[in-house]
């Protein structure tokens, strides 16, 4: 089984203006809403993929059992944590003028008690399972909480997938993560130079494994992906150019999914895969399904 942790998941609510008057009323022209996070985008395109899993995390009010509700609607298995008190974020996307500006909220704080629960939960993993760890921890928890999490699993037969900034990311290579996923700018935030060019990124890649992650993948956008795999080979491919980009956000989730779901057939089946998730969640409104991403393998030897 495959899990995804979602500490603050979100309720996005899109809503689109001809133009945006600040401190005046602005009637909307069409709304949207997409239940997220980074884990739940895991999930999600997991489950288009037909691969089983379930979505762990922190929800809390009203707006957390809508999120439930939505996230189950598209097909994910979930085990969310209920927070007593707080709410489940939404997070207001104004978008006017070719530009979207963001109105994100901090959501509620996660008590002890509650962590301590899914601490349980991935204590209750089996052997073979996965753990995808996706995005920033919330300010209410400390900074050592996915280490904490990692370091408990590090002696049992789980594949830990980390998709995380700077020394959230840095900090559990010690326990050879299987997965890594950072893109340029997270790449560059790592090694504390700006990164560019195939040269610096297999450089940057090589050392993360020296580091210890097993697999490492260098997600660069409309530029492509390079794999440095868990058998010190290295595989590049570039993106899928067929559509028009019309919301990225998630597609790294996206690439995540689609390199786990195809990685027992062999790595460069599973980059491609992942490359097709991506570019069908860059390439539509919310996240990538299935017939996109079937849509776009049709376009290459598998
Ligand atoms: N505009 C695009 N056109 C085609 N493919 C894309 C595009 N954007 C992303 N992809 C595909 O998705 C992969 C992951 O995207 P990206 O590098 O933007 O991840 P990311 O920055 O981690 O995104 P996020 O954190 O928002 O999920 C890319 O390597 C690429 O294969
Ligand atoms: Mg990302």
């Amino acid at each position: 089984m495959i899990y995804t942790v979602t500490f603050n998941p979100a309720i996005d609510y899109v809503m689109k203006f001809p133009q945006v008057r600040h401190g005046g009323v602005n009637r909307s022209v069409s709304e949207l809403m997409f239940y997220g996070g980074k884990g739940i985008n895991v999930s999600v395109v997991l489950s288009q993929l037909g691969v089983s899993n379930t979505a762990l995390g922190f929800i809390a009010g009203f707006t957390g059992t809508e999120l439930e509700t939505g996230v189950r609607a598209m097909g994910v298995n979930t085990d969310f944590i209920r927070l007593d008190k707080g709410m489940t974020r939404i997070n207001v996307k104004v978008s006017a003028e070719h530009e979207v500006t963001e109105l994100n909220a901090g959501g509620p704080d996660i008590d002890e008690a509650s962590l301590a629960r899914l601490t349980e939960q991935t204590d209750r993993m089996k052997d073979g399972d996965t753990i995808v760890l996706a995005g920033s921890i919330p300010k209410c928890l400390p900074g050592n909480t996915y280490e904490k999490l990692i370091a408990r699993l590090s002696d049992r037969n789980i594949r830990v997938v980390v998709d995380a900034e700077k020394e959230l990311l840095t900090n559990i290579l010690k326990y050879r993560p299987f997965l890594i996923k950072p893109n340029i700018e997270e790449l560059s935030a790592i090694f504390g130079k700006p990164v560019s060019g195939m040269d610096e990124v297999r450089e940057c890649a090589v050392k993360l494994r020296e580091m210890g992650a097993q697999n490492v993948i260098v997600s660069m956008g409309s530029n492509g992906a390079f794999l440095l795999d868990e058998n010190g080979e290295k595989h590049f491919h570039t993106a899928f150019s067929s559509g028009k980009t019309i919301n990225a956000v998630g597609a790294g989730d996206s690439m995540v999914a689609g390199f786990l779901a195809g990685y027992e057939r062999g790595f460069d089946y599973a980059l491609v895969l992942g490359l097709a998730a991506g570019a069908a969640t860059a390439f539509s409104e919310g996240i990538a399904t299935r017939e996109a991403i079937d849509e776009l393998m049709k376009q290459t030897g598998f």
